[in-house]
């Protein structure tokens, strides 16, 4: 008996020996998806600027549970409603981790912030904790005189330079944000804080940026030294870490300063670095304030601009909808005052017009990633473990079953009517997230919307470039760009 014989004899028991366990045990599939290439998986077919749009197509085919290779990541994407209540919701201790990217998380050093941090690690706990407490209903309303002195600067820039208004919407949501994470006053132009704040945040999307890193997709790679020809990555991960770090540090540093000067302003990270009692927090406390300080101008920089934003051109093409809701506004607060923050509950009209913003114009359209800590099973498929899934917020905010006319720009859908027909679904359920991981700053983020949007329409007029005319009714093709939050 040679070698060879004996080896071929091993094989075959092994090949008999598999078949026969997998005959036995019947394997459950992953759900069903486009065929991947062996490399890249479907990167091909993903579209760059609306992928929830491709994932809404291929739902038609595939089901509303549908799986696809990113390399060799497996995504899993939840197109329906209860799709996603019944996982992350339900199942919330199973699915509120993040998938990792090794690039920002580990390489750059990015694995303790409050939106990368596993949701099973402690620190998560705390820091949502602080963050919920430190901007709830209470706390926001606590907070009122920082938004409306902000929105008085914003209506004056407005009026200086109404052609502006994004620029002027983003220095708000920076300012406002600033002021309550650290009692900072953005009074320039060219802010240093903000732009360190920005700068973060760029360096974060570019280390994330969806296939851009290989060593994302094939994690072994961060083993090979950096002077290796291909290992590029970590030279620019070294920069970014060292950046970073810098970055994350100053806002606090200033703070500290402030406090042994005596000249801090009340705000978050005040109010938990000296605590009722007066007594000191300890160093691993102090860093976790830290941390979740700077979660606040994370969560809050791009979204409230871009909901905003979508408000100025939606009311710019629905000037009926834009009247009803100046009427409103006059009728309760007057004209010879702007709104405050006690008016804002008396809104309904325009509470409407925000959620209808949300529906239409999801801030987040795929949220953000959450990732499967364990293998899972449901509705016949099987979940594999450490899978990314995510929620297709647009297909549900367009799903007719859940909105009548869902291309319609309609406020009234959520107010109930004396004819009796019912109110549509709530877009909040959907629009803040899921599960351990839904947004902390819903509440804050509601209020200072709001008030904007009270305070915008209470003073302009807002419509089209002279050229351009509305198309009452039906929303006219919004450009937006892509990324977690549009
Ligand atoms: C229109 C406004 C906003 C929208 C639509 C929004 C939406 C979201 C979404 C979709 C997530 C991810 C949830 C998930 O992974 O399932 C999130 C997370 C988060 N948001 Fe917001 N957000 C808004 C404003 C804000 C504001 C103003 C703040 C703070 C001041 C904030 C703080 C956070 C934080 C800290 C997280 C991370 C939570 C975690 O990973 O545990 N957000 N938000």
């Amino acid at each position: 008996m040679d070698l060879t014989y004996i080896t071929y004899s091993i094989a075959l028991l092994f090949f008999l020996f598999a078949t026969y366990v997998r005959r036995g045990h019947k394997t459950i599939p992953v759900p069903p998806g486009p065929r991947s290439w062996r490399f890249s998986g479907v990167v091909h077919l993903i579209s760059k600027h609306h992928p929830w749009i491709s994932f809404a197509r291929w739902s038609e085919k595939y089901g509303p549970i549908m799986s696809f290779r990113v390399y060799n990541q497996t995504i899993v994407v939840l197109n329906s409603a209860k799709a996603i209540h019944d996982l992350l919701d339900k199942r919330a201790a199973l699915y509120s981790d993040r998938p990792r990217s090794w690039m920002l998380h580990d390489l750059c050093g990015r694995r303790d912030t409050v939106f990368n941090i596993p949701a099973t690690n402690g620190r998560h706990r705390k820091y949502r904790s602080l963050i919920q407490t430190g901007l709830n209903q209470r706390a926001t309303l606590s907070y009122a005189p920082v938004l409306e002195k902000e929105l008085a600067v914003l209506l004056q820039r407005l009026k200086n330079a109404p052609e502006s208004y994004q620029e002027h919407i983003r220095r708000n949501a920076a300012a406002v944000i600033m002021r309550v994470a650290y009692g900072y006053s953005v009074t320039e132009e060219n802010d240093f804080f903000v732009r360190t704040a920005e700068e973060a945040s760029q360096i974060s999307g570019l280390a994330m940026a969806p296939g851009r890193w290989l060593v994302n997709y094939f994690p072994l790679l961060r083993f090979v030294p950096s002077w290796f020809p291909g290992a590029g990555f970590h030279r620019q991960a070294t920069i970014w870490r060292k950046e970073l770090n810098a970055l994350s540090g100053i806002p606090h540093q200033w703070l500290r300063d402030q406090m042994a000067a005596g000249t801090d302003n009340d705000c978050f990270t005040t109010r938990l670095l000296k605590p009722s009692g007066g007594k000191a927090v300890s160093a691993d406390e102090e860093d976790i304030i830290k941390w979740a300080a700077g979660g606040l101008y994370a969560g809050a920089a791009d979204t409230t601009f871009s909901a905003l934003t979508s408000f100025v051109l939606l009311m710019a093409v629905h000037p009926d909808i834009q009247d009803h809701a100046r009427s409103e506004i006059i009728e309760i607060v007057g004209a010879d005052r702007s709104p405050c923050v006690g008016d804002l509950s008396r809104f309904v009209y325009l509470a409407a017009v925000l959620k209808e913003v949300l529906r239409i114009a999801p801030v987040a359209p795929l949220a953000m990633p959450h990732q499967v800590i364990q293998e899972d099973e449901y509705d016949g498929y099987t979940i594999p473990k450490h899978a990314t899934v995510m929620a297709n917020v647009w297909s549900i905010m367009h799903d007719e079953e859940i909105y009548h006319e869902p291309l319609v720009f309609d406020p009234t859908r959520f107010i109930s009517s004396k004819s009796g027909s019912s109110v549509q679904l709530d877009p909040r359920t959907y629009s803040f997230g899921f599960g351990r991981r839904t947004c902390p700053g819903s509440y804050f983020a509601e209020t200072s919307m709001l008030l904007i949007m009270a305070g915008i329409l209470s003073q302009f007029k807002i419509s089209l470039p002279h050229k351009e005319t509305a198309t009452p009714g039906r929303v006219r093709a919004l450009e937006y760009t892509s990324g977690i939050t549009r």
